[in-house]
């Protein structure tokens, strides 16, 4: 089982539109129905893991955005109408090992959103994380990198062109840890 994380991100670095919405939705391609390679990268997995903020919008969905996987929730409160099928924990390392308990040994998409990204990276759970570059500029909304630690320490894995404009990129997470120059680069 790995646990595999994948964001869509603007060329300006942000997750999320200006007014909250995933990246992605944001793509004029997505929209008319490019997937963006989430059909083969889900094809692989068994089960979505994310933060209650991400998890709350599904559940006014029209359509449940999971129909094929078990689907684990991290946060404080069971939001009202969740299923009885969903794992709702406030605690990052039990719902880990609720998730491990019932793994047939498929993958979780560790779907975010940046806090929930970063709090897994933090336990060391993370093993790969894939960004989904649009081809866009929002100029404003929220960033991946303030829940990830600088040292996250990211192996690339490989890259390609997605229709529409936009790159996938794979990291390892389990590889060495990145050296951040401790000065501006030209100073001395
Ligand atoms: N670009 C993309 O591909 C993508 C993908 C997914 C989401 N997003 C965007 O990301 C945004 C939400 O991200 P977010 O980082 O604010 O929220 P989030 O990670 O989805 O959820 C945060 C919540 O998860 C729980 N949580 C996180 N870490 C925890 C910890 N260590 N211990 C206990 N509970 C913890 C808390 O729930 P409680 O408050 O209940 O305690 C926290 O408020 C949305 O705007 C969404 O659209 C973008």
């Amino acid at each position: 089982m790995q646990i595999r994380a994948r964001m869509s991100m603007s060329a300006d670095g942000y997750v999320t539109t200006p007014n909250g919405w995933p990246a992605l939705t944001a793509d004029p391609a997505f929209v008319s129905g490019q997937s963006h390679g989430i059909r083969e990268f889900l094809e692989g997995c068994e089960a979505a893991l994310m933060g209650r903020t991400t998890f709350e919008p599904a559940l006014t969905n029209n359509r449940w955005p999971w129909p094929d996987l078990d689907v684990f929730v991290l946060g404080s409160k069971r939001p009202d109408g969740t299923p009885d099928h969903v794992t709702v924990d406030n605690d990052a390392v039990r719902l880990l090992e609720k998730l491990r308990s019932v793994n047939r040994g498929g993958d979780v998409h560790l779907i975010g959103g940046p806090q929930t990204i970063g709090t897994f990276h933090a336990l060391g759970a993370l093993d790969t994380l894939e960004l989904v570059l649009l081809p866009q500029l929002f100029g404003g909304g929220m960033h991946l990198t303030p829940a990830l630690s600088p040292d996250a320490g990211l192996t690339f894995e490989r890259e390609r062109v997605l229709p529409g404009g936009s790159v996938e990129i794979v990291y390892s997470c389990r590889g060495s840890r990145s050296e951040l120059p401790s000065k501006p680069v030209g100073q001395r």
